[in-house]
């Protein structure tokens, strides 16, 4: 199916219809947010499940009872997407813990008067690229990736899910108030996801333990959240994600897009990246 067919273009970028009804949108758009929020954001693909285990457990200070009970869909729901508005979110207690993959530019009145903490988590977009390779093809709600060179070609120009990467990071990277976004990367978290908890911690003033920072990284481990149903994806029913093909916590690594990528496509990656990000000052971990 094409994107026409899957795909809503929703202020300027596509955002797949099966779960981003006009409700959904309105929702969002109406959605009252409080000081004492915390929002996940990311471009897909680059660590918002793994997010989605590691702040609800930074925050209930190492319980684990909301990630062993809730999908990570109702444990920090995107509020873009169907469920949202189902989950009765103005009854939640503070902190509540939400995510979304919109760009600052779509980010609705309610937010940029509340100022929540944020959270953004960036990843190697060749590695982005690579994921969303794999998992555009598992899926019946997204637009088949087609032949490798097709895929990167759209990639690179924004024309999937969510818009450009280029476009996403850099709207974010500029979105001031600093003390109250954190920027951190998936490839720092696969270095040290220890020093990635704790430091999370701090910024949402929640000082945890060393022990208690060693077991929340412990459950956070790739391993151990592939057994976790609650944030594996295995309740999606297989017509909707098909995990025989990939599986939704596909390799957890940071690089493989040097086994996807001929050297001619990253060497035109790389000249893509370098004009996009010529006026961009952060030093990302994986340049
Ligand atoms: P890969 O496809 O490269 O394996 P998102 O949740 O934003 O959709 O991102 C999914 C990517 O994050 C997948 O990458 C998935 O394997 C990876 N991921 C999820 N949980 C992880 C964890 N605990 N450790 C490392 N990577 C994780």
């Amino acid at each position: 199916m094409t994107e026409a067919e899957l795909y809503t273009l929703y202020k300027g970028v596509y955002v797949p219809t099966l779960v981003h009804s006009p409700d959904s949108l309105k929702y969002y758009e109406e959605f009252t947010f409080r000081p004492d929020d915390v929002l996940i954001v990311t471009y897909p693909k680059s660590g918002t499940t793994w997010m989605q285990e590691i702040v609800p457990l930074i925050v209930s200070g190492g319980d684990p009872a909301s990630v062993e009970s809730l999908p990570n869909w109702d444990r920090v729901p995107w509020l873009e997407q169907n469920q949202a508005c189902t989950l009765h979110l103005e009854q939640r207690a503070s902190p509540r813990v939400f995510v979304t993959h919109f760009h600052y530019n779509m980010m609705p009145a309610s937010f940029l008067e509340a100022k929540p903490k944020v959270i953004y988590v960036m990843r190697n977009p060749k590695d982005v690229f690579t994921s969303c390779f794999h998992f555009f093809g598992s899926t019946s709600f997204l637009v088949k990736p087609g032949p490798q060179s097709e895929f990167l070609h759209k990639f690179l120009n924004g024309d999937v899910m969510f818009g450009s990467w280029f476009d996403h990071v850099k709207d974010w990277l500029s979105a001031g108030s600093n003390e109250r976004i954190m920027y951190i990367s998936y490839e720092e978290m696969i270095l040290d996801l220890k020093d990635s908890v704790s430091r999370m911690a701090l910024f949402l003033e929640k000082p945890l333990d060393a022990e208690v920072i060693e077991k929340i990284a412990d459950r956070c481990l790739f391993k151990n959240m592939k057994k976790n149903n609650m944030s594996n994806y295995s309740m999606v029913p297989r017509e909707v994600i098909d995990q025989t093909k990939s599986g939704f916590l596909r390799k957890g690594i940071a690089g493989d897009w040097k086994n996807q990528l001929t050297k001619a496509e990253a060497e035109h990656f790389d000249a893509v990246y370098k004009d996009k990000m010529k006026n961009v000052n952060y030093k990302f971990v994986w340049e």
